[in-house]
């Protein structure tokens, strides 16, 4: 069975995913930036699933080591999902360049960065998926978090042009829209239960999104409808509002 590449593998999400991409017969490439806290996972999907499960170090920020990492992969894989975020503090961001930085280079200029050399490859074998975690909260600006939302907006809008680029050669861009997920990122927020989603329940969102070859998906589905809005309020009213 052919391999899935899930970048990011220790977010909460992700592991989730990887769970049940696994449990779907697919062997799986699991890499991020300190792999020591997932062998236990990689251990457990392999005896419950019977796949492949190999654990790779890759820092999405690390752009220099990106072809290399892509070239050591002994099987190109079939699918790559895009996992990895950093969701900082707007305040912080505003006083702090490196972090907002960082929060650029993780959401949005690393994963072009390795999204670049693997999108080659596919439209070349004319075959492959691409999935992107991005965020509602690139879909408007807001003061609460928009350096966060403005690197999500530039990952989205990547991939856009991907899905676009890629129509031709058969490769699928799925664009992840979450809204909010009960995970470590949003650890001690006050997040409204209505509108939050669990882990498993995005992994369950998207691999279904992908079988069928869908384009964006939001998840929660609800949060399509209140992107739509949000993102019809004029701006005259929308600079005064604090949501
Ligand atoms: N939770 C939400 O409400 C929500 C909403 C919308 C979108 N999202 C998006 O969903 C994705 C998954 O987030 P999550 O909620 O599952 O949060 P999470 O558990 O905090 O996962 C974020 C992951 O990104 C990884 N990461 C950060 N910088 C990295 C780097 N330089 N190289 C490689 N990996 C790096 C982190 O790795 P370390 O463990 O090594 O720090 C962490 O495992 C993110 O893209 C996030 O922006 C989340």
């Amino acid at each position: 069975m052919s391999y899935v590449l899930i970048i990011g593998a220790k977010s909460d999400i992700a592991k989730e995913v990887a769970r049940i991409y696994a449990k779907n017969g697919y062997n799986l490439y699991l890499v991020a930036r300190d792999c020591d806290s997932i062998t236990d996972l990689a251990k457990d999907i392999k005896i419950r699933s019977n796949v492949n499960v190999k654990l790779c170090e890759f820092d999405i920020a690390k752009f220099e080591t990106h072809q290399s990492f892509y070239n050591g992969l002994e099987e190109k894989p079939l699918g790559v999902i895009v996992v990895a975020g950093y969701m900082s503090e707007q305040k912080e961001c505003e006083n702090n360049f490196e972090k907002t930085l960082n929060t650029i280079n993780v959401n949005y200029t690393g994963a072009v960065s390795i999204l670049n050399i693997i999108a080659n490859d596919m439209e070349k074998n004319k075959n492959g998926f691409i999935i992107g975690v991005s965020s509602v909260a690139g879909d408007r600006g807001r003061k609460a978090n928009y350096i966060y939302g403005s690197s999500k907006a530039a990952f989205s809008t990547y991939l856009s042009g991907l899905r676009n680029r890629l129509f031709e050669s058969k490769v699928q861009v799925l664009t992840v829209k979450p809204g909010f997920v009960a995970t470590k990122m949003t650890a001690g927020l006050d997040l409204p239960a209505k509108l939050t989603a669990q882990p498993e329940n995005v992994a369950e969102d998207i691999f279904v999104a992908q079988q069928k070859g869908k384009d964006i998906l939001y998840t929660k589905s609800i949060w399509g409808l209140v992107m739509l809005v949000i993102k019809h309020i004029p701006e005259f009213i929308f600079k005064k509002m604090s949501i």
